[in-house]
């Protein structure tokens, strides 16, 4: 038995930020933006949470799979910006959609997040232990954002993407997951002072703090060779692969990937000008595009890949 994906949905919030309006407080403007990451505009939380996106999300994924929410068995949410410490993002989703029999809880794996989701229920599926399960990539990192920084708020946008994954004797071929936690201080978003209140600290929270250079070059390396090693050790012709759905960090990542890999522009999906970066859930929104406008077909190959803080990285090879 494999986990194969039989429901997929998606959610971003109404208010879009293009990058015209981020001129009017931001020494920036839309050609640099553009040029540089293929950025046009992103999705941007007023009021709504975390929970309150992964939970639209995973109602449409229901929805789209056509099962009981109390089919479920498990909830991962896999985010970088929670709206609380605890509970998980996965519980306020358990509870919002009545999957009353599920254990739910989240992952942090930053852009790798949905694949570290899927590679987790795999194991579940083939260990025999949990047949039903939902995985959500979801994200407001404009909250965590330093909206004075313009090297690293022009990139995020928030959203969120839902998969429900059953056990079946297709889908899943392969999952490939890595970290490299030396490189932890790359990219980081600090939760709180370390210091502690009973012994004169301030509760301080922190905003996201990036090498945008370091993070670029980790992604143009590791991307093609993750991809390459998952099409090596399944035996797959890159040929035989209809879509490769890489992470939407930047679009220069996205073309020097399709370069290194020698597959074609057309076979690597392109989202991120109307949704910058949504981090873990920039692969299940695309995944329900395509999905939705009929670009996936039912028996194609789909290798999908994600990097990104910790720093971590995977890969999954899948039937559709
Ligand atoms: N508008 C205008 N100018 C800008 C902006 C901006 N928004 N941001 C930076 N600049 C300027 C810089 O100040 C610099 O000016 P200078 O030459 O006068 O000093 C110049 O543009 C070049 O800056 P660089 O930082 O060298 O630009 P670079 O080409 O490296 O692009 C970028 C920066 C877009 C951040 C790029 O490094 C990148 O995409 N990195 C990957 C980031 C990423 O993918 N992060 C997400 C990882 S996934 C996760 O886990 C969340």
């Amino acid at each position: 038995m494999t986990a194969r994906i039989i429901g997929i949905g998606a959610y971003a919030p109404e208010q879009v930020v293009t990058n015209q309006d981020l001129t009017k407080f931001l020494d920036t403007n839309d050609a640099w933006i553009r040029e540089r990451t293929g950025i046009g505009a992103r999705h941007v939380s007023t009021s709504e949470g975390t929970s309150a996106l992964a939970t639209e999300a995973a109602k449409r994924a229901i929805a789209d799979a056509g099962i009981s929410p109390e089919e479920i068995e498990i909830v991962i949410v896999a985010t970088s910006s929670p709206d609380r410490a605890f509970p998980s993002a996965a519980a306020d989703v358990q509870g919002a959609i009545g999957a009353k029999h599920a254990v739910a809880f989240d992952i942090t794996a930053a852009c790798s997040g949905f694949i570290y989701a899927l590679h987790i229920v795999q194991g579940f599926i083939q260990a025999g232990i949990y047949k039903t399960a939902l995985i959500i990539g979801a994200e407001t990192l404009s909250k965590v954002l330093d909206w004075t920084d313009r090297s690293s708020c022009i990139l995020f946008g928030d959203g969120a993407g839902a998969a429900v994954v059953r056990a079946d004797e297709t889908g899943v071929v392969k999952t490939l997951v890595g970290s490299d936690g030396t490189k932890n201080d790359v990219l980081y978003c600090q939760a709180r002072s370390l210091e502690n209140c009973l012994t004169g600290g301030k509760p301080e929270l922190g905003f996201m703090q990036m090498d945008g250079q370091e993070v670029f070059k980790f992604a143009v390396k590791k991307v093609p060779e993750i991809v390459n090693a998952i099409l090596e050790e399944t035996g797959t012709d890159r040929e035989a692969v209809q879509h490769y759905l890489l992470h939407q960090a930047n679009i220069r990542i996205l073309e020097a990937a399709s370069r290194r890999l020698k597959v074609p522009m057309d076979k690597i999906p392109v989202n991120i000008e109307r949704y910058g970066n949504t981090s873990a859930a920039s692969i299940p929104i695309l995944l329900d595009e395509m999905h939705r406008d009929g670009r996936l077909k039912r028996g194609d190959t789909l290798v999908m890949a994600g990097f990104g803080a910790g720093l971590t990285w995977g890969a999954a090879l899948m039937t559709w």
